[in-house]
């Protein structure tokens, strides 16, 4: 047993250096925020998608860095998951890319907040934050809910029409792309010749909504893209080292 003296001494002792590692804890900590966050990288375009997002109160519904609601997607890493090219469709018009379910707001931002909003969620994704959010395993999701596998990668390089008209940011094809449309059912497109014929896939990618009604998959042609970047892809999809 202690004696009252001797509990005393304990006490403030203990108080004293666990409040000394605190605080110095505390100043370590903000000696590396700046390193990061990648202050250096905060630009006036960073600022205003900022304030965008702040005005429009777009954490009632998203999280960003884990903090807001939990109704709509983590958006720390955004950028990374679906590219820039899927994400200025998108914001334009959220609707589009998600025919018939769940409907993201449409703010009717202008091109300039747009890219503003973009160069926003690119530095957050810059930001170190210990490793958040972790990477699901999606691949695992897709192959146990669809049971499609990773097939051998179509070779590079990926036309840029498939990032410019956001197939990649749904789905991954010869390593690129995020996996973010696994969650939707969106396979990955190496090895789609093997599923399908030219044909079918000119019709597919043409207009999805008339073969599959309600499917996940937003019809693209001709607000996105033309008849003619259709054969583009569909010519590298059945490219001849396949
Ligand atoms: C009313 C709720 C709501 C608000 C407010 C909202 N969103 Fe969303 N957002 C969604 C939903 C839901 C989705 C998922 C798409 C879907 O399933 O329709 C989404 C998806 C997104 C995505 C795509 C995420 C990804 O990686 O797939 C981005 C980017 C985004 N929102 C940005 C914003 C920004 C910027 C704001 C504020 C200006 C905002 N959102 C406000 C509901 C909302
Ligand atoms: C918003 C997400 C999204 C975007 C953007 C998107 N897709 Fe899809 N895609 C899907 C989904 C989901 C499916 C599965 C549809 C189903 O079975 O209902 C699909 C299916 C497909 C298939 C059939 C795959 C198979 O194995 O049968 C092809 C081919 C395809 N997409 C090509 C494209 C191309 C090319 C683009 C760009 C022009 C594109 N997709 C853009 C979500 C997307």
């Amino acid at each position: 047993m202690l004696s009252k003296r001797q509990a005393r001494a304990f006490f403030l002792g203990g108080t004293f250096v666990f409040s000394a590692a605190f605080v110095g804890l505390t100043i370590d900590t903000h000696r590396h925020v700046p390193k990061q966050t990648n202050a250096h990288l905060i630009t006036p375009e960073v600022v205003a998608g900022k304030k965008i997002w702040e005005d429009n109160n777009c954490m009632g519904c998203h999280t960003l860095f884990g903090e807001g609601a939990y109704y709509a997607p983590e958006l720390t890493k955004t950028v990374e998951r679906r590219g820039k090219a899927w994400l200025r469709i998108f914001l334009k018009d959220p609707e589009k890319m998600y025919p018939g379910r769940r409907k993201m707001v449409n703010y009717h931002f202008t091109d300039e907040e747009i890219e503003h909003v973009i160069a926003f969620f690119e530095w957050a994704g810059q930001v170190d934050l210990n490793g958040f959010p972790a990477d699901p395993p999606l691949r695992d999701a897709l192959a146990a809910t669809s049971g499609v596998e990773y097939p051998e990668p179509l070779p590079l390089p990926v036309p840029a029409i498939l990032e410019t008209a956001a197939c990649t940011g749904c789905h991954r094809v010869a390593g690129q792309g995020g996996d973010a449309g696994a969650l939707i059912g969106a396979p990955p497109l190496d090895g789609v010749h093997l599923r399908k014929t030219r044909d079918e896939l000119i019709q597919w990618i043409s207009d999805p909504q008339a073969i599959k009604p309600g499917t996940a998959m937003p019809d693209l042609v001709p607000s996105v893209i033309s008849d003619a970047q259709v054969i583009e892809i569909v010519d590298y999809l059945y490219s001849p080292a396949n």
